[in-house]
């Protein structure tokens, strides 16, 4: 039996580390720590949204919950088992439960297959359902994302941007999973081919029970996406916070840039609204500061930023149940 109350996915102190060689004529092996020590939850029928520049580890610690890039340390729960320590009978289990959507659906969809067999793959590996009632679960998915019938027949290439994500949703949805992991799954569509998916991603949602760990390198695209968001920054997380906190009330200085770039629903809000600049460039990933890792870009930085690294805490209490985490030594001021 599902416990509710419980989270449905729990990250404790996960680390991914690529080996990679550092340059020069004594160059030996070094590790770019893509994602570095974060911990989080998600909720049964929730949305968690991974915000970050391009680089800041997002998809390599989407990766890594789905076991499909190896932790260096950490663990991953997944509906109370322990993922990263099963075997493979049972990740192979266990994999059914967490589809992905990306963000480039015509890549991931093999150009040499139909619609329907596309969606109907996952079903045939798996072997949960009978194979002769398979059509009828492919049509459904069909229609659950918005498709029609005579859609199934097609080639990849014969459907637009939108209707491709759909396709990978309708994959996605086939196992019948309960995590949907959702990389950037609209930042190569149209403004207004946008809104449909997420509409549609939120319909399912809320018909289906679905958790969504939802990441995008655009605050706007997830403020009425999600119920919590984490801010990634070089493979931390800098900031956590319920969406109303996070949007209304930013603690982090590398938040508050990311916000300001994020145009106000709200007018009188627009009109005060200044777009704040981040200078420079993030620091080597091979090679990171010792203290603050936003420290070098910072607007507010002080001594004590490059000496000590922050730790991710409650500084200022926010109203979301969970608590308002902000790795910064600064928040008062911030
Ligand atoms: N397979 C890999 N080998 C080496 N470095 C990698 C690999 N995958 C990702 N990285 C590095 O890890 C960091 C995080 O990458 P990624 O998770 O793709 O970030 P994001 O999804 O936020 O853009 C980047 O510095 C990237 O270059
Ligand atoms: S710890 Fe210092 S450098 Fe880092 S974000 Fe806070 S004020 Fe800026
Ligand atoms: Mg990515």
């Amino acid at each position: 039996m599902a416990d509710d109350a419980k989270p449905f996915l729990q990250v404790e102190n996960l680390t991914v580390r690529f080996p990679v060689k550092r340059g020069g004529m004594f160059g030996g092996k070094a590790y770019l720590y893509a994602v570095d020590d974060i911990s989080f939850q998600l909720k049964r029928g929730q949305t968690l949204a991974i915000v970050g520049e391009s680089g800041s580890g997002k998809t390599t610690a989407a990766l890594a919950c789905a076991r499909l890039v190896p932790a260096h340390s950490g663990k991953v729960v997944l509906d109370g088992q322990d993922f990263l320590a099963a075997s493979d009978v049972e990740l192979r289990k266990a994999r059914a439960k967490v589809q992905f959507i990306f963000q480039d659906p015509y890549s991931s969809l093999n150009p040499r297959l139909r619609a329907e067999k596309i969606v109907r793959e996952p079903l045939d590996s798996l072997q949960t359902i009978p194979a002769e009632k398979r059509d009828e679960v492919v049509q459904k998915l069909f229609k659950a994302v918005g498709l029609r019938p005579e859609q199934m027949r097609l080639f990849p290439h014969q459907f637009s941007g939108g209707q491709r994500q759909r396709i990978g949703i309708a994959r996605a949805l086939a196992t019948q999973p309960a995590l949907i992991i959702c990389d950037e799954p609209v930042s190569a569509l149209d403004v207004a081919v946008q809104a449909q998916i997420l509409n549609l991603l939120r319909d399912l949602q809320s018909d289906l029970g679905l958790s969504y760990l939802f990441i995008s390198h655009d605050l706007g695209v997830v403020q009425h996406m999600c119920d919590e968001v984490a801010v990634m920054y070089m493979g931390k997380i800098v900031e956590h916070a319920s969406r109303l906190d996070l949007f209304n009330a930013p603690q982090h200085p590398y938040t508050k840039a990311l916000l300001s770039a994020v145009p106000s629903v709200d007018k009188e809000r627009r009109e005060a609204q200044k777009r704040i600049l981040i200078p420079g460039d993030p620091p080597d990933p091979i090679d990171p500061p010792k203290g603050c890792r936003f420290a070098n870009r910072c607007p507010i930085a002080q001594d004590i930023c490059s000496r000590s690294e922050p730790a991710l805490e409650v500084k200022r209490r926010g109203q979301g149940e969970s608590g308002h985490r902000a790795a910064c030594h600064r928040v008062d001021v911030a």
